[in-house]
């Protein structure tokens, strides 16, 4: 494999001081570094995980290497890649991200250490889809994929033979054997991740997708001991929580990201305890709390075709609250947080310990740089763009 950056470019910085450097910055909490375990997260603007469906295979590539490089060059603390299928039937899409083989470590590596060679820590979120697996990717028209697209709609996993709904693939329910199998197939992803340099893992149990299917009785209806009560349906992510942080390093921090609602109606404190709700979701963080989950990523929805979101600016912010609140647990708020003041707000106010963006870094990679320079905190800007960096350059020659 080709050194991901030329000799020359590996020492680029001839001043010292990068988009990282936080010394002063102690009174905005956006800024402020934060250790859990051995790793420190140099700030707490987290690039949420995003599915690009531009892989082959399941290997990330130059696009993936250009794409990641932009948040970290640009300052984002932690850039948490893709979500990673597991096993191949666990992609979205033929196009997602895959670490199911070891043939796949290296080119995550190379997005790994480039993402390191910028100051920034590389995250990755390890993923099965469940009962929405083998569609199309956005961009290429969210349908079922059949076989001879290279599908594989007749082999799509989850609790129960319930589809999503009637434009997603029929499932077969899992059969006990199949459920071990794919909690250690979680498992050997983590030591796939972590022998790729990855520092920080996020399990997905959000979305609609295998984790979720499990825990909400919107999706399972199983009798065994995976389904009915809201034990049964917390076995199988937590087997897998556990699983993961056995193998995970000591040192290493864990997160999960979890959908706190099914949100069946448009009320973020209504009551679904037959299916997925905000009381269960705090369960099961008290649950992972004890595995060793050291922050939970707080998003919601999903997992039921017609669900009515209360979106707004900010709206999943009060659970990344009552998880924190309830569980006692450092906590991720995501959703609709586009503006640096409002961030800053969410983490001076207590709610959340990290901010997520998603489409905001879409539309400018370089919100960790805007973010500085709106709440007035002096990053250096890397030295290529620092002309730009108007607090030090406009006026100055003219130019
Ligand atoms: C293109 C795209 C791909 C996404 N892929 C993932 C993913 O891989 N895993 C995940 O948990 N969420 C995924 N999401 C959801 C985002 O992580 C985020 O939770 C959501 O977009 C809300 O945040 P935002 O308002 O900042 O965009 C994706 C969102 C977008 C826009």
């Amino acid at each position: 494999m080709a050194p991901i950056l030329p000799p020359q470019a590996q020492n680029i910085r001839t001043r010292p001081g990068t988009p990282h450097d936080v010394e002063a910055s102690k009174d905005i909490k956006l800024f402020q570094p934060s250790t859990i375990r051995s790793v420190t997260i140099p700030n707490r603007i987290v690039v949420a995980p995003m599915c690009m469906y531009s892989c082959e295979d399941g290997f990330l590539n130059d696009f993936h290497l250009a794409h990641y490089f932009s948040f970290a060059f640009k300052g984002a603390g932690l850039i948490i890649i893709e979500a990673t299928a597991v096993e191949p039937q666990g992609r979205i899409s033929p196009e997602d991200s895959g670490l199911w083989s070891d043939d796949h470590i290296a080119p995550l590596k190379r997005v790994v250490d480039m993402i390191k060679s910028q100051g920034s820590v590389p995250g990755i979120q390890i993923a099965h889809a469940g009962r929405k697996a083998s569609m199309g990717s956005p961009f290429a028209g969210y349908r079922i994929v059949p076989e001879e697209a290279n599908g594989w709609s007749k082999d799509v996993r989850s609790p129960s033979e319930l589809p999503f709904d009637e434009k997603h693939c029929q499932p077969h329910a899992l059969t006990k054997e199949e459920i071990q199998d794919l909690v250690q197939k979680f498992a050997d992803t983590a030591v796939r991740a972590d022998k790729a340099g990855i520092e920080v893992l996020e399990i997905h149990s959000a979305h609609g997708y295998l984790l979720h299917n499990f825990l909400s009785g919107n999706s399972n209806k199983r009798n065994d001991e995976y389904g009915g009560s809201l034990e049964n349906r917390m076995r199988f992510p937590l087997e897998v929580a556990k699983a993961v942080r056995a193998v995970w390093p000591e040192h290493k921090p864990l997160w999960l990201r979890f959908s706190s609602s099914d949100f069946k109606e448009s009320d973020h404190f209504a009551h679904d305890p037959e299916g997925w709700d905000i009381y269960q979701a705090t369960e099961y963080g008290k649950k992972l709390k004890e595995i060793g989950v050291d922050v939970i990523d707080c998003s919601s929805g999903g997992n039921i075709s017609g669900a009515r979101y209360p979106t707004a600016p900010h709206f999943q912010v009060p659970f990344a609250e009552t998880i924190r609140r309830e569980v006692d647990i450092p906590t991720g708020a995501v959703g609709l947080i586009t503006e640096p003041i409002d961030a800053e707000k969410v983490l001076q106010e207590g709610k959340a310990d990290y901010i997520l963006l998603a489409r905001e870094f879409l539309r400018d990679s370089g919100w960790a740089l805007r973010a500085a320079r709106e709440l007035k905190v002096p990053v250096k800007w890397p030295n290529q763009y620092e002309r730009a960096d108007n607090e030090r350059w406009v006026g100055k020659n003219g130019k």
